[in-house]
Formats: structure tokens, C-alpha cells, sequence
């Protein structure tokens, strides 16, 4: 019980069982965190075969939440940095576009309405994402293949689709949540709206994997701690850790605003005022804490580099990318991979800040690009002032473009 745990969510048995086997690891005491996912899936999935009950979701406290169900004519539609998108792009009459955040849809609609007979292959993770593109599909006969699945699937996906490697002619990846995923409480991404602490962007597809509140509800202090300050950059990750695993003693942490306060609650006034965002506005204090779980919840890291790897294989020579990320951590990953460097083992060094030389390089070349990229443009691509005041939430969004060599 060096541990100091815990947990209602879970019965105290299993949760031994599953730090027994996360600690003995030698990799996740330096904070892999693939190892840490991998654990927690394999003792889940013995959880499962044993039959026991556990929680498959945070559940609403106070019964059923109401949910409003999204349709093309209540999804946002305010693609970030779309103009940017449409000039790096530059797709021709009679192209297949990939289109592999396809979210609300609002940067295939754009696609769909500016050039004529292009095919889009429109995928998402998140069910109620698909089932948009599906409504579009029929709008657009044959224009538009809905696929649903994650980045890291996507060569599967075409393949069953037939299409070929090097067959598809532009890429967009536009990383992170959609609008709808974040407005809606439900899907507990809000910070503002109160909500089940869930965060999975599969939705219910795999029950069986971890929601947000499994993990602040069952990780140790440590663990936490490890996970705010590699997903979240969070300076104050002990403090807030420890106010975590107090909390849940007395109840467990199910809900965002619950988990938003105790974040709150465990800093002093100077640094929950004091926070602001990269454009230096005001910023809940809490924002890192849900960057981080989400992050970990949907394996957001190891997801992106499987996606650039996807778009690498899918382009054909010529082909254009291009990619839009939110935050730090996605873009410098991002920055790396056009530069040929190798991510092929991610670990918190790919993370961070790059300090002292490069890391290992695949391949590169004098003008900031590799063996397989040209960069369309050598600096990284941020909104316009004015559009940030139309679209506020692209404030912060990077954009990359290169073209597949
Ligand atoms: C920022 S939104 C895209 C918004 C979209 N471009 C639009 O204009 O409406 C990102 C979308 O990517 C999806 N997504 C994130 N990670 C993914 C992954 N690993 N595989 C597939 N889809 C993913 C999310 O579910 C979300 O719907």
C-alpha cells in the first residue's frame, strides 16, 4: 500500500492489481506512457474476462443529462484557417482529398462547394462525426466516402476501400476536438459546461478503454502528476495531483466542473487569476489538467504521428499536406516529422521543447524538409488577426503545409 489510492469507481482488489503491474515496469517509472496505456488495457481486458462489474463511463451524477442531437443544420460550421487550407492545397477538378478530421465537416463542405467533381474521403473517429459525413454523402452522390476510424487505422480503412498507396492527391488534418465535441456537456470536454468527465472521442465504441474519470479515479499521485506535466506542460502537476487524489477519498471525481474546481481549489488565488493562454488572455486555471487527460484519453500523441505516417503512405508524389495543430506539444511532433526526423519510438523528449541538438534524423535537407517533404512554406502558418476575431477558437491554431516529394 505504498500507493496511496483511492477509489470507488473500482474495487480496491483490481486497482492493486493494476498498479502492481503498472509500478513493476521499469519504462513507465520514466513516464512512458504508451507502456501505462498498454497496462491498463491489458488489465481491463482481465477485468472483463473475469466478469466483474466495473465502470464503463462516468455517468451522470444526477440521472440522465439531456443531449442535443447534432445535424448538418445545428453542426458548427467554422473551419479554422480555411482560406490558408483551400491556397496550400490548391485542389484541381477531378482530385481525391483526404480529408481525415472530417468533425463538423466544415472544411469538406468548403472543398465540396469550390471545386467540382472532387472526390473527399472523410474520416473521424467519433461516430456522431460520421454519421454527418454519411447525411453528406447523400447530398454529394459519390463524392463523398465516409470512413470511421482512427488515424492509426486509416491504411486498413483505404485498403478495404481499394484504394492504392500514393493514390490520393491532398491531405488535411485538422488535430485535436471538434466544436461539437467540446459544446456538447455530454461528451465531458468542457471546461464551461458541466458534464460526465468522459473525454473519449470514440465515443462508446470501445467501452472497455479508460474515460477520463477512470483515470483521475484510479491513478496514484505520481502517475498523475507525470501525466499533467507530460500531456499538459502543467508546472503546478504535484499540486494539483495531490488535490486530486484527495478529493476522490471523499467522493469520486465523476463530473468537469467537479474536477474544474478541485484544480482550482488547489492553487493559490494569485496563480488561478494570473493564468492566460498563449495570447495571453484570461485562462481557466484547469485548462492543462484537461489538456493532459484528454491527450491520454484518446492517445492523442501516438495518434497524430500515426496519421502523418498514414497521409505520408496515402499521398502520391506531388500530393500536398496540410495540418493544422492547437497546442505545443502536436506542432513541434508535427515540425519534427516534416523535418525527417525519427519519431518512430515517442517518448517525452518528442514532447517537450527541444534542448541541446536534434534528435535522430531520418532524413533531411537544407531547406527544412526530408527525403519525403518540401515545406510549402518554411514558418509555421497562424490565423489572421481578423479571422481570430471571427472564429475565436482558432486562436491558437498552427498550420503546416508541405508538399509529399
Ligand atoms: C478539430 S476537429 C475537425 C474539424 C473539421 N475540420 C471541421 O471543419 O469541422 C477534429 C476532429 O478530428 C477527429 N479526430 C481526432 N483525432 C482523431 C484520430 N486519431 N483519428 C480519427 N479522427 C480523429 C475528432 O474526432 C474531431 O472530430
Amino acid at each position: 500500500h505504498s500507493h496511496s489510492v483511492s477509489c470507488v469507481l473500482l474495487p480496491p482488489s483490481q486497482i492493486m492489481t493494476f498498479l502492481m503491474s503498472l509500478h513493476s515496469n521499469p519504462v513507465l517509472r520514466k513516464t512512458n506512457l504508451a507502456v501505462w496505456r498498454a497496462c491498463w488495457r491489458s488489465w481491463k481486458s482481465r477485468l472483463h474476462s473475469s466478469t466483474v462489474c466495473t465502470s464503463s463511463g462516468p455517468g451522470p451524477l444526477n440521472g440522465p443529462e439531456e443531449v442535443s442531437p447534432v445535424s448538418h443544420e445545428n453542426a458548427p460550421h467554422n473551419p479554422v484557417m480555411l482560406r490558408e487550407v483551400l491556397q496550400y492545397l490548391d485542389i484541381q477538378h477531378g482530385q481525391v482529398v483526404l480529408d481525415m478530421t472530417f468533425g463538423g465537416g466544415g472544411h469538406t463542405k468548403a472543398i465540396l462547394n469550390l471545386v467540382p467533381e472532387v472526390t473527399v474521403l472523410a474520416l473521424d473517429r467519433d461516430p456522431t462525426a460520421i454519421s454527418l459525413a454519411e447525411q453528406l454523402a447523400k447530398e454529394h452522390t459519390g463524392r463523398v466516402k465516409p470512413l470511421l476510424g482512427r488515424f492509426s487505422k486509416l491504411e486498413a480503412l483505404l485498403s478495404e476501400m481499394n484504394m492504392k498507396p500514393g493514390s490520393v492527391d491532398a491531405v488535411l488534418l485538422d488535430a485535436g476536438c471538434s466544436s461539437m465535441q467540446m459544446d456538447q456537456a455530454d461528451r465531458g470536454f468542457s471546461l464551461s459546461k458541466d458534464g460526465p468527465l468522459d473525454m473519449r472521442m470514440d465515443g462508446e465504441r470501445y467501452p472497455d478503454m479508460p474515460c477520463a474519470a477512470d483515470v483521475v479515479n484510479t491513478l496514484d499521485q505520481q502517475a498523475l502528476a507525470s501525466i499533467l506535466t507530460a500531456y499538459g506542460e502543467e508546472r503546478h502537476a504535484w499540486k494539483i495531483a495531490s488535490a486530486i487524489v484527495e478529493a476522490r477519498r471523499v467522493n469520486p471525481i465523476t463530473r468537469t466542473q467537479q474536477l474544474a474546481s478541485v484544480v482550482a481549489g488547489s492553487l493559490p488565488a494569485a496563480v488561478v487569476y494570473a493564468r492566460k493562454d498563449r495570447l495571453h488572455r484570461p485562462a481557466h486555471v484547469a485548462t492543462k489538467t484537461f489538456q493532459a487527460l484528454r491527450i491520454l484519453v484518446n492517445d492523442e500523441l501516438n495518434e497524430l504521428h500515426a496519421g502523418l505516417c498514414a497521409a505520408r503512405a496515402a499521398l502520391r508524389p506531388g500530393g500536398r499536406l496540410c495540418v493544422i495543430t492547437f497546442h505545443s506539444l502536436e506542432d513541434r511532433l508535427v515540425k519534427r516529422f516534416l523535418q525527417g526526423e525519427d519519431l518512430s519510438n515517442l517518448d517525452q523528449y518528442h514532447f517537450s521543447p527541444r534542448k541541446g541538438g536534434k534528435g535522430k534524423m531520418l532524413d533531411e535537407k537544407r531547406d527544412g524538409g526530408s527525403l519525403y517533404w518540401r515545406p510549402l512554406r518554411r514558418k509555421v502558418i497562424t490565423p489572421e488577426r481578423e479571422d481570430v476575431k471571427d472564429n475565436p477558437r482558432g486562436r491558437s491554431a498552427k498550420l503546416r503545409a508541405a508538399l509529399r516529394c
